[in-house]
């Protein structure tokens, strides 16, 4: 099939790249100049592992091609679909739609052709597609449009993987629409589910809700361990083994950040108060992710003893997870914050991701894990990359000023950082 997709952020590209490499003749489209250029040229504008690899092979077979802007190009495609991003809207946290709304009307400004089918992929509120349909009849009575939604479940650092060998496609609209999403995922054998619009964008924000249910749950559970002597890990081993629980996203730490799940649950918060139902669990869950920040903090100033004022602190990993760039909520940037503000000079390594944005000239960005530390009288781990995981902690301990660590991923074992000299303290672990 021809597939014009709108918008190649993380969303939007590794559909491109991915439908291109299933066969498909892909374009992908977008307003800024800059990243279309280096599409062009194969290069990659994010840190996705295998994406570059791919997105060259596909260019140069001939099935990938990139522009700027939507135009009448888009008559030559079957399916057109909306990857645009839908950030949280600052006043209530439901998701501003202005991205998908100036696309549709794009796409039916410059449609002229009798049929197109139009899948929504970005996550948006329930009942957007057919805010979508609205849309594009209101800016063209020629074309016949079908609606679908489509809604991605990639996660960041996996996305090719996730594209490639989904747990199950969701595919919703009328036959029209969903007929067309058969087609073009026929390649991929998973469970794909059939269903209207509104279904098939809860289902999306649905699945993120309990992801990020799960961890707060395995949060607030760890400080209780924390706080009666048990150990967190042990805990969620015992309880993951249930197969009605099973033993994912059980892992307690400073808290989840990313693009997804904090604006996933308050877009969900705003549609419930909009809906006036009670939205205290999905509340809930977005309150213990914040609080874990304090709670991670309330230990970084225990261990500081009685100020955090000119000491210097050094962070690992400032990406909100491993496998990626992406800082977008991480947690690192409250608690660099956190730091700046009580005076701490902080010091940060990510083998991938920076903050420089967030704090230009305010903290030093240093080329390697064992910088980082020199001189360090603390080390915060907070992004669970795998260098971490294999440091030479002895190493570690002679260069800082004192070997005091606050872990914020569990990545080392307590007895073993004892009997190496750390003072050393974690999350839910005695
Ligand atoms: C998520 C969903 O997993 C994906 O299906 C959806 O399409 C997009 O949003 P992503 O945000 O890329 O993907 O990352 P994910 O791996 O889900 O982790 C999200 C956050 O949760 C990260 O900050 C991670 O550190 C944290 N996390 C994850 C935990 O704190 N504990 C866990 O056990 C798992």
């Amino acid at each position: 099939m021809k597939v014009y997709i709108v918008g190649t952020g993380y969303v939007g590209l590794v559909t491109a790249v991915c439908l291109a490499d299933l066969g498909h003749l892909v374009c992908g489209v977008d307003i800024d100049p800059e990243k279309i250029e280096t599409l062009q040229n194969g290069g990659c504008p994010i840190y996705e592992p295998g994406l570059t690899e791919l997105l060259k092979k596909n260019l140069e077979e001939g099935r990938l091609s990139f522009k700027v802007d939507i135009g009448s190009e888009i008559n030559e495609y079957d399916v057109a679909m909306i990857a645009v991003g839908t950030p949280e809207r600052e006043r209530d946290g439901r998701a501003d739609l202005f991205y998908v709304a100036q696309t549709a009307k794009q796409i039916a400004l410059h449609t002229t052709k009798n049929m197109l089918v139009v899948i929504g992929k970005s996550t948006v509120p329930i009942g957007t597609a057919q805010q979508i349909s609205e849309s594009l009849v209101s800016h063209n009575s020629v074309t016949s449009f079908h609606v679908g939604s489509n809604p991605e479940t990639l996660r960041e650092g996996n996305a090719v993987a996730d594209f490639m060998q989904p747990d199950r496609i969701i595919m919703g609209g009328d036959i029209i629409a969903t007929g067309c999403l058969r087609q073009l995922y026929e390649k991929i054998e998973c469970p794909k589910v059939v269903t209207d619009t509104c279904s098939a964008e809860m289902i999306k924000l649905t699945a993120n809700f309990m992801l990020a249910q799960r961890i707060s749950s395995a949060n607030a559970l760890a400080q209780i361990c924390e706080a009666s002597g048990a150990n967190i890990e042990n805990v969620m081993q015992g309880v993951g083994l249930d197969k009605r629980i099973g033993p994912y996203f059980l892992q307690s730490g400073v808290g989840y950040g990313g693009s997804c799940f904090p604006k996933d649950t308050k877009n969900l918060i705003a549609i419930a108060k909009h809906h006036r139902i009670d939205h205290a669990i999905f509340q809930t869950v977005v309150d213990v992710n914040e609080s874990q920040i304090c709670y991670f903090m309330r230990k970084v100033e225990e261990m500081a003893i009685m100020t955090l004022k000119k000491r210097v602190i050094a962070i690992w990993g400032v990406a909100f997870k491993p496998e990626t760039d992406d800082v977008r909520e991480a947690p690192s940037i409250k608690i660099i914050k956190e730091l700046l503000e009580d005076g701490a000079i902080v010091r940060v390594f990510d083998p991938v991701a920076n903050v420089r944005r967030e704090f230009s000239g305010k903290i030093t960005h240093c080329d390697d894990m064992y910088e980082a530390v020199h001189g360090a009288e603390i080390l915060l781990i907070v992004t669970e990359w795998e260098c971490f995981k294999s440091a030479d902690l002895k190493k570690v301990k002679s260069l800082m000023e004192t070997p005091k660590i606050v872990d914020g991923r569990n990545i080392f074992n307590p007895s073993e950082m004892k009997q190496l000299g750390f003072k050393y303290s974690s999350i839910g672990r005695p």
